[in-house]
């Protein structure tokens, strides 16, 4: 699985309608979407998604956040997937984020920054199962 990662692209891109130019970056940067659906999050699923940081100031915000409307879930096949993904995405922080990194164009602030990106190979195998199924994923 070393050549797939996970990807949410989170309430707030969905809401400002940038779902479109997000998905033409990620197939620009040569990544494949083998897995993908549109979905609201339950407040439960997200604290589940994200229960790596309950114990985090700002666990309560994150899944009020992530919950608040829908997502785009998907799972991309490239070579030094997980890696080349945190590159394209950038810093967590938008404001040190690298030009032309996906949160540098479309997030507002470290809680409400655009995208996810899975942060291991182990990770992006849980997380794609989180939400697809084995006849989901192509
Ligand atoms: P993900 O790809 O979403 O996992 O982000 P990341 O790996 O760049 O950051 P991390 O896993 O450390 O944090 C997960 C998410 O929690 C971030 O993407 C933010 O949405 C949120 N988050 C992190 N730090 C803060 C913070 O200080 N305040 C708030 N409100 N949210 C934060
Ligand atoms: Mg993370």
């Amino acid at each position: 699985m070393s050549n797939r990662t996970f990807t949410m692209i989170k309430p707030d891109a969905t809401a400002k309608g940038n779902t479109g130019a997000i998905l033409s970056m990620i197939n620009a940067a040569g990544f494949r979407i083998v897995a993908m659906k549109m979905t609201k999050l339950s407040k439960e699923k997200a604290g589940e998604f994200y229960a790596v940081h309950a114990a985090r100031p700002f666990y309560g915000e994150l899944v009020d956040f992530m919950s608040s409307g829908p997502i785009t879930a998907a799972i991309l096949e490239k070579e030094n997937a997980v890696e080349d993904f945190r590159k394209l995405i950038g810093s967590t922080n938008p404001a040190e984020a690298a030009e032309g990194t996906i949160r540098k164009l479309f997030a507002a602030s470290i809680g409400e920054n655009a995208i996810h990106g899975s942060d291991s190979n182990e990770n992006a195998a849980i997380e794609g199962n989180f939400f697809f199924s084995k006849l989901e994923q192509f």
